[in-house]
């Protein structure tokens, strides 16, 4: 659990660093709130004032397609002014520390620092160095959280099957480097989901003191049993300590891919997730990718209002400050 507090003094939401230690109560309020900003595709999103006058500065240490996108425009539909910072050109390439390019920027009146790093605690340690009045969004740490991903991934979820905890749901894949999976564990978890199954070869499972409560289970017939969610997780290729533990991709789809055939062991009206970005061809193939159980593209929907949620709670803080 971080160390550093979340919520503040009046009750609201100042840094969103882990689902973990928050309460329910306020996963729920964000998840209204993203509800009122959900738009069908083809119509015009959304839009509020409630950043006008605030600075958003997006830092991305490591890549980003989705979270990069949607935590941008979200800003824009509240009406911030957004900073989404070339990290390779700016001068953390001349070994500027990350504090310092903190201080730099929020010299700069930024309000909101919304950050992806390959390294744990990185979030928490700038949301221990910044003003009283800044918040810290996690958009991704190492393999420990993604928190808007899971809040995502739980909207997506009781849109599309309802009460989570009437429900079984299987992660399958590359669970011990996955923040996804953690932050998703998470927002289940504090929503009392029926059965969480980790699905994935021995090696590819987390630590025995990670997840307690979830049923783990290495052959994916048996893992898909009966399952009402099934979530599909990336080979996170850049997290393996040696290349040489790196599955072969064709052994690893033969053992673990989601297909249409395998999917016949869950239920029939199961649903299929994935966070993205996927490789077609080793987790899932694409005829399930893009097949009627897919669920993929409503995830990244979900993902632009629950941005636009998070930014509307912290604002809060901002505005009380
Ligand atoms: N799901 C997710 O975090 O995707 P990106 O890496 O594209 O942001």
């Amino acid at each position: 659990m971080t160390e550093v507090e979340q919520i503040d003094a009046n009750g609201h939401l100042r840094h969103l660093l882990s689902l973990e230690g928050l309460e329910r109560k306020t996963l729920e309020s964000i998840l209204e709130q993203a509800h009122r900003y959900l738009t069908p595709i083809g119509q015009r999103p959304k839009r509020d004032t409630v950043l006008s006058g605030c600075t958003v500065v997006n830092l991305f240490f490591e890549p980003s397609t989705r979270t990069r996108a949607s935590f941008e425009l979200a800003a824009k539909r509240l009406d911030a002014d957004v900073l989404s910072l070339d990290v390779n050109m700016s001068s953390r390439a001349k070994g500027e520390s990350v504090i310092d390019t903190i201080y730099t920027l929020e010299a700069m009146q930024a309000d909101i620092f919304v950050v992806r790093d390959a390294s744990t605690g990185v979030p928490a340690s700038i949301a221990k160095h910044v003003a009283p009045h800044i918040s810290v969004l996690n958009a991704g740490e190492s393999e420990v959280s993604h928190p808007t991903q899971g809040l995502l991934d739980l909207m997506t979820i009781q849109i599309r099957k309802g009460d989570p905890s009437k429900l079984v749901v299987a992660i399958v894949g590359d669970i011990r480097h996955s923040r996804v999976a953690r932050s998703a564990y998470e927002a289940l978890m504090h929503f009392d989901v029926g059965e969480l199954r980790l699905v994935a070869p021995s090696e590819l499972l987390p630590d025995d003191s990670l997840f307690p409560g979830a049923v783990r289970e290495t052959e994916l017939e048996k893992g898909l049993a009966g399952a009402d969610v099934v979530m599909g997780l990336r080979l996170q290729k850049e997290r393996f300590a040696q290349m040489a533990d790196i599955p072969d991709p064709q052994e690893y789809f033969r053992r673990y891919g989601l297909t249409e055939d395998r999917l016949k062991a869950a239920r029939e009206d199961a649903i299929v997730m994935h966070p993205g970005p996927m490789n077609r061809g080793v987790e899932i193939d694409s005829a399930t990718a893009d097949g009627k159980r897919s669920v993929i593209r409503q995830q990244v929907t979900c993902g632009t209002a629950i941005r636009m949620a998070v930014l509307t709670a912290v604002a809060e803080h901002i505005r009380n400050k």
